[in-house]
């Protein structure tokens, strides 16, 4: 607690499990790296309680390297421990990296200056830009590496989005609702801040020498589940418009059974059958979407935003006709099988009303002036 009246330039967070063999050798890496390029740092190394006693041999460095030991019982996870170690920094720029050696600590300098010196938001150390680089790796994990990476398309453009090496300007984590699971915390936060200024270093990742990675399957499964809240996150008008359309496609399997039901059992007239047809699948086409498809469905008023629901699809249906009207007479696409394209189109404006009716009117909580549930809740949402 010396450094309490004195602010530091940087807090190294080293998230451990397991590397009781690597601790001794790092922390002193790091702390002579820092104060040779002039930089006062501290190393917070957060351990999830690792049965190999990571804790105790990096308790035994306090006092003889500018060290803070933070010790989780109740909880295991990369980017969360992550994140426990930010919370008690106290410096101008925090840092990640691995502990065993993989991510090069000569490079420590090149990732807080530009953050000290407000030329950069964030600073990511890649191994996909010119100078950097990586140990090779069994294909499998290769492979794995890359498909992780291309997955993450859309959320940044970060070469390197698996990269687990990272300083930020600490302010920036001021109010970041940060929500990760399993490693990426790096993409977590990239993803959330959305930093007008990313500067990625160049580096060289090396295999680690003692101890064992803990990436695992479960792992990767953790990285699918992480995406999807990011993809959420980011796109929440896409998804909503993908579930909206799925529910749409199955409004006309429920039309057709029914049509199909009432034409076999009671021999009813055609153009009847559809319209009891066209009220069912609008009633599951309601339910799926308020229950389902948008965040706030459940909390509206039932009746009125069902009417809503309904009259917008009268609506997009009316529009739907007017727009194949206009093609068939000023375009003539009703020949040949071009009728099919006008449909599609007319299929497409119906659901693009459809869906602005459904998000805007009938499942809007301003529009409806409902007061939610967990309103509190729903608030911090946005
Ligand atoms: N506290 C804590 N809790 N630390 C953890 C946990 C955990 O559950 N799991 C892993 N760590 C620590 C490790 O002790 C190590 O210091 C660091 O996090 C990285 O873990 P490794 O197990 O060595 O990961 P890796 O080498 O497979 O993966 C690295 O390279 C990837 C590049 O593709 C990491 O840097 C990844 O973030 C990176 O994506
Ligand atoms: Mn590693």
């Amino acid at each position: 607690m010396k450094e309490s009246n004195t602010i530091l330039d940087v807090s190294v967070v080293l998230p451990t499990y397991n590397e009781a063999e690597n601790i001794p050798v790092i922390v002193p890496h790091i702390c002579e790296t820092l104060s040779r390029a002039g930089l006062r740092g501290e190393v917070i190394i957060v351990d999830d309680n690792s049965p190999d006693k990571t804790a105790e041999i990096a308790k035994a460095l306090v006092g003889k390297y500018p060290v803070q030991v933070l010790v989780r019982t109740g909880e295991r996870g990369l980017a969360t421990a992550v994140m426990a170690g930010f919370d008690i920094s106290k410096a101008k720029a925090c840092l990640v990296m691995d502990a065993d050696g993989s991510h090069p600590v000569e490079k420590l300098p090149d990732m807080i200056r530009p953050l000290l010196h407000d030329r950069a938001d964030i600073t990511v150390g890649s191994r996909n830009i010119k100078g950097g680089s990586a140990d090779k790796w069994p294909w499998h994990r290769r492979l794995i590496s890359k498909t992780a990476a291309k997955m993450s398309f859309g959320l940044t453009r970060m070469t390197d989005p698996t990269s687990g090496f990272m300083g930020i300007q600490r302010h920036l984590l001021n109010g970041l609702e940060l929500n990760p699971i399993g490693y990426k915390i790096v993409l977590e936060i990239v993803v959330k801040s959305a930093p007008e200024r990313l500067v990625e270093i160049p580096i060289t990742f090396r295999d680690r020498e003692l101890g064992e990675s803990k990436m695992s399957l479960k792992e990767q499964w953790k990285y699918i589940r992480h995406l999807k809240r990011l993809y959420l996150y980011k796109f929440p008008t896409i998804w909503e418009l993908i579930r909206f359309s799925l529910v749409g496609l199955s409004g006309v399997f429920v039309d057709m059974a029914i049509v199909i039901g009432l034409k076999e059992l009671f021999q009813l007239d055609t153009r009847l059958c559809a319209v009891f047809g066209f009220l069912v699948a609008v009633m599951t086409n309601y339910l799926l979407n308020r229950y389902w498809t948008f965040q706030q469905g459940r909390n509206m008023p039932f009746l009125k935003s069902c009417i809503m629901f309904v009259s917008v699809c009268c609506i997009g249906l009316m529009v739907r006709l007017l727009v194949m009207h206009l093609f068939i007479e000023y375009a003539r696409l009703d020949t040949g099988n071009w009728y099919m394209l006008t449909n599609f189109i007319g299929i497409m404006v119906a659901t693009a009303v459809n869906f602005s009716g459904s998000k805007y009117f009938a499942f809007s909580p301003e529009r409806l002036a409902f007061q939610p549930k967990g309103s509190s809740q729903a608030q911090t949402r946005r």
